[in-house]
């Protein structure tokens, strides 16, 4: 995705993984900004541990309270500028700047993908880990109407109200189903429904599926949960989470190039990848 965003942009970057130990996250993060890498994308374990030692953080890495996106930066004259603008033979001190790019792919997933706008909606959450938590409080700042949050260790489901309590006062958030049972949206952020055997998150006895108007699981692979499946059949609208990976991409590049990103060429090069060449 990244690199088909890069060619399509007519940049000379290259895309790389690397697979770094979490003991080690700094100093290949220093690594990194000595050979003046552009910026680099972070994923579990690493997008908590980098909110301690980013040496800037940009709003959103500090309203969710993780790092997934670092940009590098020069100094040029009094100000801090992306290494994507420098000149090639910069020599200087490089600063890095944390950004989280996640959390709004969560909603622009959302409205692209399954025509909702969280505002006032009604939303039954599954899932209170890292995923779920930020997800409910993204959902918050958007003013969702009403949220109701299922976790399989309802402690933790407790604390992520406790939060959106003390954050977002206005929102009417409540843990398990409700017992009203419709909602306009149904969201999966739990991590059941990756393996093959897993079966659905959700207790139909306690809400059915056809009680939601949409049905949302952040899982994309299998590209079909046992969970959309169900929803598919009883004939809800539904989403998987490539969306939301593609969003968080999308916004990645724009930071750091500066410019828009080929959406489109990057949705094309994701499908491709995950599920396979479709033609
Ligand atoms: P992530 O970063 O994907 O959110 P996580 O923080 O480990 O990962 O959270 C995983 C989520 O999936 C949790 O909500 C977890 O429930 P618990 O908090 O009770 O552990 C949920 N989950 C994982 N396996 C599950 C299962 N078999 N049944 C129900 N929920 C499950």
């Amino acid at each position: 995705m990244q690199n088909a965003g890069i060619a399509a942009l007519g940049l000379d970057w290259r895309y790389l993984a690397a697979d770094v130990e979490a003991a080690r996250l700094r100093e290949a993060v220093d690594g990194a900004a000595a050979m003046k890498f552009i910026g680099v994308n972070l994923t579990v374990p690493h997008k908590l541990l980098a909110m301690e030692f980013v040496e800037e953080l940009d709003e959103t890495a500090r309203v969710w309270g993780a790092v997934n996106t670092i940009r590098f930066e020069g100094r040029l004259d009094e100000g801090w500028t992306p290494l994507a603008r420098l000149p090639i033979d910069y020599e200087g001190p490089v600063r890095t700047h944390g950004f989280n790019t996640d959390a709004d792919a969560i909603i622009r997933s959302l409205n692209e993908d399954l025509g909702i706008d969280p505002r006032g909606a009604r939303v039954v959450l599954l899932g209170a880990g890292g995923a779920g938590r930020v997800a409910a409080l993204r959902l918050a700042a958007e003013g969702v109407g009403e949220l109701f949050l299922v976790n399989r260790t309802v402690e933790k489901a407790e604390s992520v109200r406790a939060e959106i309590g003390e954050r977002y006062p206005a929102v009417n958030c409540h843990v398990g189903y409700p017992k009203e049972r419709h909602a306009d949206l149904l969201l999966n952020a739990t991590s059941f429904g990756l393996r093959p055997e897993d079966g659905s998150p959700l207790d139909e006895d306690a809400f059915p599926i056809d009680g939601a108007s949409r049905v949302y699981d952040m899982i994309y692979r299998p590209a079909e949960t046992p969970f959309l499946k169900r929803a598919r059949e009883a004939g809800v609208r539904t989403a998987n989470g490539l969306g939301m990976l593609l969003y968080q991409g999308v916004k990645a590049l724009e930071i750091w190039s500066g410019r828009p990103a080929p959406v489109e060429t990057m949705r094309a090069a994701l499908q491709a990848n995950v599920y396979g060449p479709t033609d």
